[in-house]
């Protein structure tokens, strides 16, 4: 027993070091400072002492420490990829001098009355990212400015939410407006506010001030992503505060978030199917989902290793745009739904209704509750995928679409629509109810040019000809 708990304490020394070194050969730095050094040390006496006195935790002590602080340097050296601008510039520095204080504060434990474990964490102000059974816990980001409506949407979450610890919600305030911050505040500790500190003027060029409104939010969900990441959290959820989700919103990310880490195809799951009016969605096809290679953002999962690179280049306006581009997409899709799990109530905003009363009012927000986390998603992978979809899709009988409006169309099932250029894609587009636009070339959500929709109570693929290569840019 003796010899046991002699090993025992042998392995938490070496461990230790092996991890405090590591920390800082990671970070490329200079080895630890003599104050530091000397912190460590009584760190090292601070464990001895605790495993002494309660060698039966003494192993889950230190398993914990070590996954603690092999997250911290992994976060270092997410901290140390190249900024692009001052500010964040600043954010780095802040963080990493954060990190070693996280290690000077580990260190100090042992002068603390009760060195347990939660008072370790707590003194590093350490964020737990993992559930006890080792799921991930996911934060929705909320991003707000000065709705007071963002009350709807909170109201949601916290109703929907499985679990407060798993789904911690953090709704980040742009603009400072006090009635909307009032609104987060009551809602205690349901909500975590975190507020964009930067609310000097923002630059715009002359040229585009009509624009700022796009300047701001970028700006906005470039900090929040930042800093909610910093935490180190592996997936994150953005929700927009004129949102509304669904009763299986939660289900639906927990449902697929091991997709994104399975195919690097996959960069994003949505929430949102753009063309998902009711005239055009199966209703009674609640479960099914899909690939597109069109970003639908409004609800969306993105992991750490996607936001790590896009950070470094983050774009000071037009996030959603610049997404879309094939320098930032790389042949990269995301997942969707076949009814929508947010719906937006905003009709008055920065794009000022684009959309709102075309198109974006009559997308409906399903009600049925699925249980995706007990379903086979495989499906989905790309092999699987393209596979299986394309080839059932080349599969369908072509119909035209006055055929299909006439009711001339004699074959039931699925049928497929073609279509060769942008003129007849925006025409036939049209005459079905989607929406019409292109995002670099990309018609809304279209997989390898393929756009599914219901019409008259028929599945119909709108799809150019089997010999489709690739998007064209020019198409807008
Ligand atoms: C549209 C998109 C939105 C996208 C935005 C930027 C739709 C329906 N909406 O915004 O998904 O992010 O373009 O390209 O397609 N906000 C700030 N700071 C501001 C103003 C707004 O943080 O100064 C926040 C809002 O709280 C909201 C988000 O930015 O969460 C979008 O603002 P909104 O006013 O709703 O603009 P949309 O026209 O919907
Ligand atoms: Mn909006």
């Amino acid at each position: 027993m003796r010899s046991r708990k002699f090993l025992m304490i042998t392995i938490c020394f070496a461990a230790t070091w092996v991890l405090i070194t590591y920390i800082f050969i990671l970070k490329g730095n200079h080895p630890p400072n003599l104050e530091l050094q000397k912190k460590l040390i009584k760190l090292e006496t601070g464990v001895k002492e605790y495993v002494e006195e309660e060698n039966n935790s003494f192993q889950v002590f230190l398993n914990k420490l070590k996954e603690k602080i092999e997250e911290k340097s992994a976060r270092s050296i997410d901290n140390t990829i190249q900024v692009n601008n001052e500010n964040e510039m600043e954010e780095n520095k802040t963080s990493i001098i954060e990190n070693i204080s996280i290690a000077q504060q580990i260190s100090q434990a042992e002068n603390v009355e009760s060195t347990t474990f939660k008072n370790i964490v707590e003194l590093a102000e350490i964020v737990e990212t993992h559930l006890p059974n080792g799921e991930p816990i996911i934060p929705v980001l909320v991003l707000a400015c000065n709705r007071v409506s963002v009350s709807q949407c909170l109201d949601n979450l916290i109703q929907y939410r499985p679990s407060a610890k798993q789904f911690p919600i953090i709704v980040s305030q742009d603009c400072g407006d006090p009635p909307t911050k009032e609104v987060i505040l009551s809602y205690k500790d349901q909500v975590n506010l975190i507020e964009q500190p930067d609310q000097s003027d923002i630059y715009v060029p002359p040229r585009e001030k009509k624009f700022k409104g796009y300047y701001k939010i970028s700006r906005h969900y470039g900090w929040a992503l930042n800093t909610t990441f910093g935490k180190g959290f592996d997936y994150v959820i953005i929700v927009e505060d004129d949102l509304n989700v669904a009763p299986d919103f939660f289900e639906y990310f927990l449902g697929t978030y091991n997709l994104l880490k399975k195919d690097p195809s996959l960069w994003c799951v949505s929430a949102w199917n753009d063309n998902g009016k009711l005239g055009n969605i199966d209703s009674s096809a609640a479960e099914l989902l899909y690939r597109t290679d069109f970003f639908p953002g409004l609800g969306w999962m993105l992991t750490k290793e996607l936001w790590r690179e896009l950070s470094v280049k983050w774009p000071k306006s037009f996030w959603d745009d610049w997404i879309r581009h094939p320098e930032q997409r790389k042949d990269r899709v995301c997942i969707r739904p076949e009814i929508s799990r947010t719906r937006t109530f905003g009709k008055v905003g920065v794009s000022n209704g684009l959309f709102f009363d075309k198109y974006l009012k009559y997308i409906k927000l399903s009600d049925e509750y699925v249980h995706f986390t007990k379903m086979n998603l495989s499906y989905l992978l790309k092999d699987i995928y393209d596979d299986k979809y394309i080839k059932m899709v080349y599969n369908t009988p072509i119909v035209t679409y006055g055929e299909l409006r006439n009711g001339l169309v004699t074959v039931t099932g699925p049928v497929r629509i073609q279509y060769n250029t942008k003129d007849q894609y925006k025409r036939t587009a049209k005459f079905l109810g989607l929406m019409d636009d292109f995002k670099s070339g990309v018609p809304r959500t279209a997989y390898h040019g393929i756009i599914s929709l219901f019409y008259n109570e028929r599945r119909v693929f709108l799809a150019p000809g089997a010999n489709w290569k690739k998007y064209d840019l020019s198409w807008s």
